[in-house]
C-alpha cells in the first residue's frame, strides 16, 4: 500500500495532482464527468476584480504537442465567482480549492484576496503574477523582483490563508523573482505559467491568434518546467507547486524528484477531461513500479 499525501503549508492533500488554473473552470463542469473529490485539490479559473470578457476570437492555436492560448482572463468577476460560482462547486467538492487571483493593480490583488479570504472553501490562495495575455497586469506584475515582491507583501498583509505566487518562465532569472516573493512572505510558488508563443496561418499569412501572441503550454514544455521547478525549489524553502506539460503519473513523480510538493495538471485537461483522474488512478501503480513507498520521501529527491 503506497502513501499518495502530501502536505502543502498544513494542508494536507490525498495526492499532489491539481487541475491547473483555466483548464477546470469551477469545478462542477467536469464533476459531470467523475468524482472530483478524488482530486488532490483544484486551482479555479483566475478571478479578477471586474468581470471580463477576454481576449477577441480566435483564441487558441493548436500546435505539435502543446497549444496556445489567449483566453485574456475572462471570468465573472470576484464578487460574482464568492456569490454564484464558489456556492455551485462546494454542492460537488467538498476539500479545500485554490482560489487564483489576477489583477492590474497591486490594489486589485489586495482587494480579491481580501474578499477571499473570507470564504471557508479556498484552502490556499495562488497568486498569479505571470498571465502572458493583457496589457498592463498579470505578467507585467510578475517579470522583475521588486514588483513580485510589491504585490506578495500587499496581499500578505490581508489574509492569514497561504499565499502561493505563480510565477512567468518568460524571464531570464526566475530564480531571484521566486526568492523575492518568499522573503516578501510568500507562503510558496506555483511555477510554470505559459510560454509566450505565436503561429502564423500560411494562407492568410497573419497571426492564428487575434491579440497575435499567447500563452504556449502542454507536453512540449515540460522539460523547461522541471528545469525551472529545479532551480526554484533549489533557491527557496517554502514548497514549490509544479506545472507545465504534466500528463502522465511519471510526469508527477518527476517533478516531485526536481522539488514540486503537489503538481498541477493544465493543458492535458483540455485533450482529456479525464486526464486527472487518470494520473490519480496509474499514480500508486507507478510509484510500485518505482519502489516509491511515499511521495512526501521523494520530493526535491533529484537535488
Ligand atoms: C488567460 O486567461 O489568458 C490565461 C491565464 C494565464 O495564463 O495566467
Amino acid at each position: 500500500m503506497v502513501d499518495t499525501r502530501v502536505t502543502l503549508s498544513g494542508l494536507t492533500l490525498d495526492n499532489p495532482v491539481i487541475p491547473a488554473s483555466g483548464t477546470f473552470g469551477y469545478g462542477y463542469e467536469f464533476a459531470e464527468l467523475y468524482d472530483i473529490n478524488i482530486l488532490g485539490s483544484f486551482s479555479f479559473k483566475g478571478t479578477t476584480r471586474e468581470p471580463r470578457y477576454g481576449n477577441p476570437l480566435p483564441r487558441i492555436a493548436e500546435c505539435p504537442a502543446g497549444m496556445i492560448n489567449s483566453v485574456g482572463l475572462q471570468n465573472p468577476g470576484i464578487d460574482a465567482v464568492i456569490s454564484q460560482e464558489l456556492p455551485r462547486m462546494r454542492e460537488v467538492f467538498h476539500k479545500p480549492v485554490i482560489a487564483n487571483i489576477s489583477g492590474f493593480s497591486v490594489e486589485e490583488y489586495v482587494e480579491c484576496c481580501a474578499k477571499i479570504e473570507k470564504e471557508d472553501c479556498v484552502g490556499l490562495i495562488e497568486v498569479n503574477v505571470s498571465c502572458p495575455n493583457v496589457h498592463n497586469g498579470g505578467m507585467s506584475f510578475g517579470v522583475s523582483p521588486e514588483s513580485a515582491a510589491l504585490v506578495t507583501r500587499e496581499v500578505r498583509r490581508v489574509t492569514k490563508k497561504p499565499i502561493y505566487i505563480k510565477l512567468s518562465p518568460n524571464v531570464t532569472d526566475i530564480v531571484s523573482i521566486a526568492a523575492a516573493c518568499e522573503q516578501a512572505g510568500a507562503d510558496g510558488i506555483s511555477l510554470i505559467n505559459t510560454l509566450l508563443g505565436m503561429r502564423i496561418d500560411l494562407r492568410t499569412r497573419r497571426p492564428v491568434i487575434a491579440n497575435k501572441m499567447g500563452g504556449f503550454s502542454g507536453s512540449a514544455i515540460f522539460p523547461v518546467a522541471v528545469r525551472m521547478v529545479y532551480q526554484v525549489a533549489e533557491a527557496v524553502s517554502v514548497p514549490v507547486i509544479g506545472m507545465g506539460g504534466v500528463s502522465s503519473a511519471r510526469d508527477v513523480i518527476e517533478m516531485m524528484l526536481a522539488g514540486a510538493t503537489a503538481v498541477q495538471v493544465g493543458a492535458a485537461n483540455l485533450v482529456n477531461p479525464y486526464a486527472c483522474r487518470d494520473i490519480i488512478n496509474e499514480l500508486p501503480g507507478v510509484m510500485e513500479s518505482l519502489g516509491i513507498h511515499s511521495l512526501q520521501e521523494i520530493i526535491g529527491g533529484a537535488h
